[in-house]
């Protein structure tokens, strides 16, 4: 069952989806060669631990951490690690908090240093599709229109969407349904209607779509070792347009 919020609901929703941008800006100003991702591990927990919030991942499902670090051709629930990052890596940083029972969820890919410009396009293209796909986040459009603009944009771009990870709908948890992948047809699929929130979390790859999941159970990597980029949201739907609760502008409203 999809359950609707209230817009005092979602404002509670935008102050956990706060804490997750704030922390992302802590993020990008750690992230360069040498610092490791257990480092970033540790200021996560830290940075949402003081602001009440509770780092979600921790504990859910077994997941060990409040973060999930996932670097270059690993696609998302990698661990984090003591090894440093190195110039030219990108990694993608997972975050969920809930403050008040209220989940927020946003990931972001950063750049190390300097990156090839395979790399840097292939991040731009990402954030594209993640933005194509929250423009369409409206009443009375579906799920599909929002999922083919993020998918158009990909394949015309040369890389492809990762199937077997999921978007899903977000609120007191935060896996509520609906559940779907990044692909889609216009007019199909689930019908948005005001008070929905869900993630828009598209995940490109350069080369394959197809996954493998490493023997740990959790860390999923392209099947070719190509790179895999990913930008995630935690959108509500309402009557005056698309709201994305994890901004990282704005974070002064
Ligand atoms: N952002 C991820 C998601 O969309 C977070 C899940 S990682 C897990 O589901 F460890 F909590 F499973
Ligand atoms: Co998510």
């Amino acid at each position: 069952m999809v359950t609707l919020k209230t817009p005092e609901e979602i404002g509670y929703m935008r102050r956990a989806g706060r804490i997750v941008a704030a922390c992302h800006r802590e993020v990008a100003k750690m992230i360069r060669p040498g610092v490791s991702t257990w480092d970033i591990e540790c200021m996560v927990e830290a940075f949402l631990l003081e602001r009440g919030a509770k780092p979600y991942t921790k504990g859910y499902k077994g997941y060990k951490y409040a973060t999930c670090a996932s670097v270059n051709d690993v696609i998302a629930h990698g661990f984090p690690s003591k090894e440093p990052l190195k110039n030219g890596d990108i990694v993608k940083i997972d975050i969920v908090a809930q403050l008040d029972g209220w989940v927020g969820d946003s990931a972001w890919c950063y750049a190390v240093g300097e990156v090839s410009p395979e790399a840097e396009r292939l991040m731009r293209v990402t954030r594209e599709a993640l933005e194509l796909g929250i423009a369409l986040a409206v009443p009375g459009n579906r799920l599909g229109d929002v999922m083919h603009a993020v998918q158009s944009h990909a394949e015309s771009n040369g890389y492809s969407v990762v199937r077997d990870l999921l978007g899903h709908g977000v609120g007191r948890q935060l896996h509520e349904e609906p559940n779907y992948m990044h692909v889609g047809t216009p007019g199909k699929g689930y019908r948005l209607k005001e008070g929905m929130v869900f993630t828009i979390e598209p995940m490109l790859n350069q080369g394959t779509y197809r996954m493998t999941i490493d023997r740990d159970g959790w860390t999923a990597r392209t099947a070719d070792g190509k790179l895999s980029a990913q930008y995630e949201h935690t959108v509500a739907v309402t009557k005056d347009g698309p709201l994305v609760l994890t901004d990282q502008d704005n974070l002064e409203d």
